[in-house]
């Protein structure tokens, strides 16, 4: 297990206790204490009454089947995702209820109700459908963050099939992966999008992308920006978003889906420099997003909800799209970034829309709390009833910032832990039930078996820490990678036997049991919340031609977690110059995406290696970090590392 990340002794003797208030208990969505038992007891019957607050086309013969590490949940039911974050609401009264509530960076502002978002999606779909898309046809999707990203995910949903989008911070070389991955025969865009005030060329990259991607037919392309964008339009393969909606029918009639359809595929770093395509399927990943939606965020009809994450995550899929939209709710959706064209963007988007639950990340609770008081204060933050935290540990300083210059010392925190693939939300707080410490995620929800173990897979007795693992089944959780199943139970069902989930995480658990979760155990860094895997980012650089080779660390950064260093061998006659740090971070983002540029390159002769050839990256962590070196004796070579640390210390 590499170093935990946080100073862990001192976590597990928190000892200032949240406890929820009166008012809050009563007023609660899951106030029943037993819930925890009564789950644990009949598991699948827990699910069973969940799944049933979604609508049916048919009901399903039988919950679960278990053959590990294979689930299929819901079996033999048959229903619509689309259907259920829509047409069942514009039955009701809440056709006429804002569903999104959305504002533009540079500030436009638009509402749409269920019955608007219902109408716009219908009409998509016929579009896709038009274009040739049918059930089970891949759709990747590269968008900013626009009412019309929301509409094309519900819209595939209608028609069954499955969506893969793209973080719009992607290169067009991580697009062309990704699409040829997903074989997808059409490509949803924009002409670009907006980025602190700057324009972001996405079209010009999925042309870039597609010259590789035989598998693409066409291209839909959302005027965004229009005359500034400066855009080729290839025709017969691309077409303007909205003249194929001026022409579409008004109704789509939803897709019966089987409960194992799938629903989309999101990819996500692995340990190799090849992402992962994590596929989702339809019934059981909905009744997971919804269920943990309406508890964990304790969802009222009369809320806005604004989750600040980017539909090209899961955070976004779960928490923008589906979980909310099923559910009923009114969401605010944002364009741009914090501190665009002031760093109190946020908190003045939630005086003016009178937000009541924001959910964000660490990472950017502690930039507000680097740039200070002043911004948040500046504004009415009175309607903060409740504040979420996801992506990353959130240290107890910025818990108790978050509490009481955001929340005003009155709003209960839930620090929500979960991935890609588990698709929803299953270490969390229940907001009437749950006693919170500052930066433990408390307790795994209702349903959900998480233990703790050690290097044998034995379970950890209460106060010790190992590997966190869940012991059985829940219905949101992957399915498998795309492509490659083999990969699948490689990577999670394989460390502890096949009927136990390896997560990743490293964790601890204090004498109450509280859950401390302590970042990646693996080579996968977490900068500013985003997954990136440290073999991905060295083979960029040494797909640079002066490139010998490369070592990356995620190293502790005040603000992002993480950030990235890098350790560089150049070939012979290379220069190592200043110039050269600039030249192979670009080179870095043009490859992967912005997200993956590395703070800081370091180059070296020499890097620290076992006898058996593998790079001791916990070594280059300690000189990064500033640490005295950990234990060298297994190097080939002791005087590489020496030598790399006084140069490091020089630099
Ligand atoms: C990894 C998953 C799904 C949320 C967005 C990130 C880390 C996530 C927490 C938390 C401690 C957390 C874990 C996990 N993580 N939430 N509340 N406390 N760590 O999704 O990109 O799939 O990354 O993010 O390390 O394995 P992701």
């Amino acid at each position: 297990m590499s170093s935990p990340k946080l100073p862990i002794e001192a976590l597990l003797a928190e000892e200032r206790l949240f406890e929820p208030t009166a008012a809050l208990r009563e007023q609660a969505n899951m106030k029943d204490a037993g819930v925890y038992a009564k789950a644990q007891q009949d598991r699948e019957g827990f699910w069973a009454e969940a799944a049933r607050s979604l609508d049916w086309f048919k009901p399903w013969e039988k919950v679960l089947e278990w053959n590990p590490p294979t689930a299929q949940w819901f079996i033999g039911g048959k229903i619509n995702v689309s259907y259920n974050c829509l047409d069942r609401h514009v039955k009701t009264w809440r056709r006429n209820k804002a569903a999104l509530i959305w504002e533009g960076e540079p500030g436009e502002e638009r509402v749409l109700t269920y019955a608007d978002l219902y109408r716009e999606v219908n009409k998509f779909a016929n579009v896709m459908k038009k274009l040739g898309i049918r059930k089970g046809d891949r759709v990747t999707i590269y968008m900013p963050m626009v009412p019309e990203l929301p509409i094309a995910l519900l819209a595939c949903a209608r028609i069954g099939a499955p969506h893969s989008v793209v973080f719009g911070g992607f290169s067009a070389e991580s697009l062309r992966d990704r699409i040829n991955d997903a074989q997808s025969k059409l490509v949803i865009t924009a002409d670009g999008s907006y980025r602190r005030g700057q324009i972001v060329p996405l079209k010009r990259n999925v042309d870039a992308a597609i010259k590789e991607c035989p598998c693409v037919e066409n291209v839909i392309l959302l005027k965004r920006l229009g005359d500034a964008a400066f855009i080729h339009v290839q025709e017969g393969r691309d077409h303007w978003w909205h003249r194929l909606m001026a022409d579409a029918q008004a109704y789509c009639e939803p897709e019966a889906m089987d409960a194992e359809d799938p629903l989309f595929i999101l990819y996500t770093s692995g340990t190799t420099a090849k992402p992962k395509g994590i596929l989702h399927t339809t019934a059981g990943y909905l009744v997971g997003a919804s269920l943990t939606h309406r508890w964990v965020f304790d969802i009222k009809e009369e809320d806005v909800y604004w989750c600040t994450a980017d539909i090209g995550w899961v955070t976004g899929h779960s928490y923008i799209v589906y979980g909310p939209l099923a559910n009923g709710t009114t969401g605010l959706m944002y364009e741009g970034s914090p501190d665009w064209p002031e760093k109190d963007r946020w908190w003045q988007m939630v005086a003016k829309y009178g937000v009541n639950i924001l959910y964000t990340a660490p990472t950017a609770i502690r930039a507000f709390m680097k740039w200070g008081e002043k911004y948040p204060d500046q504004h009415d933050l009175s309607s903060l009833r409740l504040l979420g935290s996801v992506g990353e540990p959130i240290n107890p300083e910025a818990w108790m910032w978050y509490h009481d210059v955001i929340g005003k010392g009155k709003c209960p925190i839930v620090d929500t832990w979960w991935q890609t693939e588990t698709g929803s939300i299953l270490i969390s707080p229940l907001p009437g039930l749950t006693a919170m410490k500052p930066g433990s995620a408390t307790f795994p929800l209702p349903g959900i078996d998480a233990d703790v173990v050690d290097e044998t897979g034995q379970s950890v007795p209460l106060g010790g820490g190992g590997y966190l693992v869940l012991k059985s089944p829940w219905p949101s959780m992957a399915r498998t990678i795309y492509g490659d199943p083999e990969r699948y139970v490689q990577t999670y069902w394989n460390r502890f036997g096949k009927e136990v989930y390896f997560a990743g995480d490293g964790c601890k658990r204090d004498s109450q049991g509280y859950f401390w979760l302590l970042g990646r155990v693996d080579d996968v860094m977490n900068v500013s919340g985003h997954r990136i895997s440290t073999m991905e980012v060295e083979s960029a650089l040494v797909d640079h031609h002066e490139v010998a080779e490369a070592a990356v660390i995620g190293r502790k950064d005040e603000i992002k977690g993480e950030a990235i260093a890098a350790f560089v061998t150049l070939k012979e006659g290379a220069l190592s110059d200043v110039e050269k740090v600039s030249e192979l971070k670009k080179h870095v983002s043009e490859k992967i995406g912005s997200i993956a540029r590395p703070d800081a390159i370091f180059f070296t002769a020499e890097l620290p290696k076992t006898r058996s050839g593998k790079i001791m990256r916990r070594l280059l962590r300690d000189i990064a970090e500033g640490r005295a070196l950990g234990d060298t004796t297994t190097l080939a070579d002791a005087t590489v590392v020496a030598k790399l640390k006084s140069q490091y210390e020089e630099s």
